[in-house]
């Protein structure tokens, strides 16, 4: 039988100190901001997968698309032992790589959703009874330490997830990525790429109005966490392109002017009517700017591959030196 494990590398009341600090700072910040992992409770996490299988929502089917037909290309040039897979969710892509890695014994999913990790374990461990399976609820952004496995090991980031990265987030989560890997070991990417407005536009803002009530699902968090009174039918989606920056954000609109009180922060946050609240961006890429970001941190792509339709890309990159 799989050997299965799940630990913190915070106390629980971490996340919570971090969940008051973030509010406190994003919601009387000018512009209102939040950081995109507090959508993740157990319900944005079933609200996400519910997202993947959207018809607009195509990212999802793009990259399990790469995984099915290029797994024995990821097999053959990093023959892992060792998966990490960071922002894992229900590591249901995952599974294709899995099946493929022949000398693979180890699989670390690292999310912040302990709901998302204990599902997707549960199927694995069905699939692959040899495999140990050891779960980390943890931020990926600062929480780098991992347990000690075998190499090879593949460091797995998937979902264009990076992309819900700020610029100098990146930079620094991706040198702190370089700092983990040792020679022989291997990044295997998921960029989502730059495309025509509409379709970005309908994949953030679909018809059944799933990924609205997955941007409005922070202010349930924010409710329950942390004694506030916000009312999700006082905000309309929104979803923009930002053409300069080649990104999607996610913003909450108020539509009348209204106060809400958040106890546990004794805060009292005002929105005036139209005022916006940005919970999330989504950066698309473009070839070379992935291999650029990727070189600053002291990686070389060594493999690209997109989906037919040319709308997603998974790299594959290796750790070098970087020039003194
Ligand atoms: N990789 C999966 C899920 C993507 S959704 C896929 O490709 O479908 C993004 C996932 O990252 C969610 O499961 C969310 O809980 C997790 N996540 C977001 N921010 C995180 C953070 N700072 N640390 C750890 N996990 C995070
Ligand atoms: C997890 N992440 C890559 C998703 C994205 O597309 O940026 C989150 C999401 N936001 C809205 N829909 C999906």
């Amino acid at each position: 039988m799989s050997q299965f494990a799940l630990s913190r590398t915070l106390p629980p009341d971490a996340t919570a100190a971090a969940l008051r600090e973030d509010v406190a700072r994003g919601l009387t910040n000018s512009p209102k901001r939040l950081p995109p992992k507090w959508f993740y409770d157990a319900r944005g996490s079933e609200l996400f997968d519910e997202i993947t299988l959207l018809p607009e929502y195509y990212p999802t089917r793009a990259e399990r698309e790469i995984l099915l037909s290029r797994a024995p290309d990821i097999a053959r040039a990093t023959g892992a032992r060792t998966l990490v897979e960071l922002g894992s969710g229900s590591s249901d892509k995952t599974r294709h790589l899995i099946r493929a890695l022949p000398g693979l014994d180890h699989y670390l999913p690292v999310d912040v959703s302990e709901s998302a990790l204990r599902g997707a374990a549960a199927t694995l461990r069905a699939e692959h009874p040899t495999l140990s399976v050891h779960a980390l609820v943890a931020d990926f952004q600062h929480d780098h330490a991992l347990p000690d496995t075998p190499g090879p090991r593949l460091l797995a980031f998937l979902g264009g997830t990076i992309g819900n990265l700020l610029p100098a987030e990146r930079a620094a989560f991706l040198s702190g990525l370089r700092a983990q890997l040792a020679p022989g070991d291997a990044l295997l990417l998921g960029t989502d790429l730059v495309k025509d407005e509409r379709v970005l536009l309908a994949a953030y803002d679909d018809a059944r109005g799933v990924t609205a009530a997955f941007n409005k699902n922070v202010l349930a968090v924010i409710n329950r966490e942390l004694a506030a009174d916000f009312d999700p039918d006082d905000f309309d989606h929104v979803a923009l392109w930002d053409p300069y920056q080649e990104w999607i954000e996610m913003r909450l609109r108020a539509r009348e002017t209204l106060v809400a009180k958040i106890q546990a922060l004794d805060l009292a946050i005002h929105f005036e009517a139209g005022e916006e609240l940005r919970t999330e961006v989504s950066a698309k890429f473009r070839p070379e700017g992935v291999r650029a970001e990727l070189a600053a941190a002291g990686l070389e792509m060594t493999h690209w591959w997109t989906d037919a339709g040319d709308r997603f890309a998974l790299s594959l990159s290796v750790p070098v030196s970087l020039p003194v």
